[in-house]
């Protein structure tokens, strides 16, 4: 990496490409105004949300939903335009509608869901019924906390064989819920629940090496920790790139509840694994074990990602060294996702950020947009553009 310091040059390119952002999530209001896009794009465009069980062409399915009311109230919070507001206001009636029908919520990414609509409403506009959604959320998640192993399982219903006692590296995103739950009402399990998730996680879903497992299992029974396995990385003992970027914000995020060194340092660990295996132009592949000639896709989400954490770093750390590494770091990935992995104009693509995979082993999402790429993206502009930003999370 080069030592440079951020220009003048650099911040008229972010800002820049942050205009552009905004101005694809102002031309994708009103055509997904009520609805949702589906997770990925297809051929450069979002389709309306595919129908799911129960659930109609468009609704509220699945675990990216929210990144889409997310998208809004961070474009609100940099343009002020009531527009977004509204538009984003309007999603959190329906997912306080989900969640008090526990609708598609038999899954770890309540977290994710209402972290980015109904608690940023709240922090946003101090809506009380968002807020009382987002503490159902909360408990919803709590039901998912396992002991004696003290883990909150990923997928699926609790006495399913094949997931019970499952967790997931990306499942560190989901704890922030918890954390605002316990700062809401004083409850510690919750505050709990993410002492004890973050510390499993960070004991075993790490390798010695500092790359991560995607999926870890504990037996459910003693509590004892059985072995990592992949789900959407190459192999089991690969290392998923957008597994990797979720270990280092989660961490971060985590440490930030827990104030725990360790939790700093697992962040730290993730992060110069994954800034030691990229590519030449910093953008990453899909799993961190290719390399430039094996001709695999980029994850363009799992650099935003990993900015978005780079950047909650360099607020974490005591160490200033350190945390002006971490910010140089952060801008020049970002600079070479704006470089390589971003429309010109805003009317070139439905997606904010292009060329990410979703799930190469199961062929969904290959060199497409992504919601979560999207948000993560505008989420790493709005924190350069403003460093004073507090964050949904
Ligand atoms: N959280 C699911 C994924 O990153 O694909």
């Amino acid at each position: 990496m080069s030592s440079a310091a951020p220009t003048s040059t650099t911040h008229t390119r972010t800002d820049l490409a942050l205009n552009v952002a905004l101005a694809t999530v102002r031309r994708n209001v009103p055509l997904f105004r009520g609805i949702y896009p589906a997770d990925t794009t297809s051929a450069g465009r979002y389709p309306r949300r595919p129908a799911a069980t129960g659930i109609e062409e468009g609704g509220n399915s699945g675990w990216t939903t929210s990144f889409w009311p997310g998208m809004q109230w961070l474009a609100w919070e940099a343009t002020d335009d009531a527009v977004f507001r509204d538009s984003a206001h309007a999603y959190t009636v329906d997912f306080v509608r989900r969640v008090r029908a526990v609708e598609d919520l038999d899954m770890h990414d309540i977290g994710f869901l209402y972290s980015l609509s109904t608690v940023a409403d709240w922090r946003l506009t101090g809506d009380l019924v968002a807020r009382d959604a987002s503490l159902q959320a909360a408990a919803l998640l709590m039901r998912r906390f396992l002991e004696p192993a003290g883990i909150i399982q990923a997928w699926g219903d609790l006495q399913d064989p094949a997931q019970r006692g499952r967790t997931i590296i990306d499942s560190l995103m989901n704890l922030p819920l918890l954390t605002w739950a316990a700062g809401e009402t004083g409850d510690t399990r919750f505050s709990d629940a993410v002492q004890r998730h973050t510390a499993q996680l960070r004991e075993h879903i790490i390798r010695e090496n500092d790359s991560t497992f995607h999926t870890y299992q504990w037996d459910t029974v003693t509590g004892v920790a059985a072995g990592g396995t992949t789900a959407q990385g190459a192999h089991d003992q690969s290392c998923w790139a957008r597994g990797q970027a979720w270990g280092i914000y989660g961490f971060a995020l985590n440490h930030r509840a827990t104030g725990d060194p360790r939790d700093l340092a697992a962040a730290w660990r993730c992060a110069e694994y994954f800034l030691a295996h990229l590519p030449t132009d910093l953008v990453p592949y899909w799993d961190l074990d290719f390399g430039e000639n094996d001709g695999a896709p980029r994850d363009s989400s799992a650099s935003a990602i990993a900015i978005c954490g780079l950047l909650e770093l360099a607020r974490a750390g005591t160490d200033s060294v350190r945390s002006a590494r971490a910010d140089e770091a952060a801008r020049e990935l970002l600079d070479a996702l704006i470089e390589h992995c971003t429309p010109a104009t805003a009317e070139d693509a439905d997606a904010l950020l292009l060329h990410g995979v979703y799930s190469f082993p199961e062929g969904i999402g290959i060199d497409e947009g992504t919601l979560w790429g999207d948000y993560f993206y505008l989420e790493a502009l709005v924190r350069v553009a403003r460093p004073d930003w507090t964050t949904y999370w």
